[in-house]
């Protein structure tokens, strides 16, 4: 047996030791071969594919610590809508599946978020490529598995940023805002916000108002605190729907944008000297924390399980503190949103964090 895997989309940490723990699975386990592709399906498309041996790496004990992906990835390279060099757009994903033969493939690993899901799922849909898929992503928004490789590392980031900026807040008599990541969901700043005392935590799923935030700050001064944490996702918008926008075409400002919005909006209202603190990729990279790594290695084990029962097209996920698997078909059902009744919320409100309402 000779099996391939492939990380795709954005990176975070625990990708490599996803991998270590497939090489590690399939070698000493079943005595299988493991190839690694470069760059996602990218690496597929190519003649000859651009794949790595990985056999050896059954003794690199170090991937378990490493940051990103030895195997590198892409996100704008879908293989059913690619972008060729003359600016037109082209289905490779003919080219992909051909790569995956001249490999000698038996069955293929993917990990990836819900984005890349999809995109395999396609592939397989087409005949001919055996698919496991691992979940990644730092957002967590994957549907149907409580965590996705790569959210606990960024949010212990998230977390050590509070803790930095909680006593130079103090400090300074300042509201110091954090914008996280989260592209569309708002887990990152949920968690972050309730492990490291945030008193605002604003999420794309709530929608907040300026006024009564700016109440809460007020509030919080009357008690007798000369400083706040505020923390927001990257995805959420201005109090009155619109997105941040930049220059006279009005293009959205994707990192910064809400950040630097609410600290003026606040500055003004408050009368309060804020700064704004802009995390992005910090978020992806670095060293994955344990329960990453935990995550990473039970999902490559169990992946590679998988193919030895011949159970394709299904996706490894967590629940209840174990890993299942579910099909690919239920995953990619888009993003896996923050439940806004569910204990995390009522957690952080529970605590006095301002997060606003759901939408009505
Ligand atoms: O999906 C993971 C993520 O890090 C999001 O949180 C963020 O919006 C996006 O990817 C960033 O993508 P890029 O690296 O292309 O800027």
């Amino acid at each position: 047996m000779r099996i391939g895997i492939l990380t795709s989309g954005g990176d975070c940490a625990g990708l490599n030791a996803v991998i270590l723990a497939v090489v590690r699975r399939a070698v000493l386990g079943y005595g299988w071969d493991v190839v690694g592709i470069r760059q996602g399906t990218h690496g597929l498309m190519q003649d000859p594919p651009q794949a790595i041996d990985l056999n050896d790496y059954v003794n690199n004990d170090g991937m378990l610590r490493l940051g990103g992906t030895i195997l590198g990835t892409v996100n704008k390279g879908d293989p059913f809508h690619y972008p060729m060099p003359d600016g037109s757009f082209a289905d490779r994903s003919a080219d992909v599946i051909a790569g995956y033969h001249k490999l000698g493939l038996d069955a293929l690993i993917g990990v990836g978020g819900d984005g890349s899901m999809a995109i395999l799922h396609r592939l397989a849909e087409m005949g001919g490529i055996n698919l496991v898929g691992i979940p990644k992503t730092i957002d967590n928004d994957l549907a149907l598995t409580e965590y996705s490789v790569g959210f606990t590392t960024a949010v212990n980031v998230a977390v050590e940023a509070l803790d930095r900026l909680q006593p130079t807040a103090a400090s300074h008599d300042r509201i110091m805002i954090l914008e996280v990541m989260g592209r569309d969901a708002g887990h990152i700043a949920l968690f972050a916000g309730v492990a490291g005392g945030a008193d605002a935590i604003l999420i794309p799923e709530m929608d907040y108002d300026l006024d009564a935030l700016t109440e809460h700050c007020l509030n919080i001064r009357k008690r007798g605190r000369n400083h706040a944490l505020v923390i927001v996702a990257e995805a959420v918008k201005r109090d009155d729907g619109a997105a941040v926008t930049q220059g006279d075409d009005g293009q959205k400002i994707r990192y910064g944008g809400i950040g630097h919005w609410l600290a003026d909006e606040l500055g003004a209202r408050t009368g309060w000297e804020t700064r704004v603190t802009v995390l992005g990729h910090v978020q992806r990279g670095g060293i994955p924390s344990p329960r990453d790594r935990v995550i990473a290695s039970a999902f490559g084990v169990h992946a590679v399980d998988l193919i030895a029962q011949k159970r394709f097209d299904r996706v490894v996920a967590w629940s209840k503190r174990k890993v299942i698997d579910v099909a690919m078909a239920d995953v990619i059902v888009g993003p896996r949103l923050v439940d806004t009744k569910g204990t995390m919320v009522s957690t952080a409100k529970g605590l006095g964090a301002y997060l606003g309402h759901p939408p009505e």
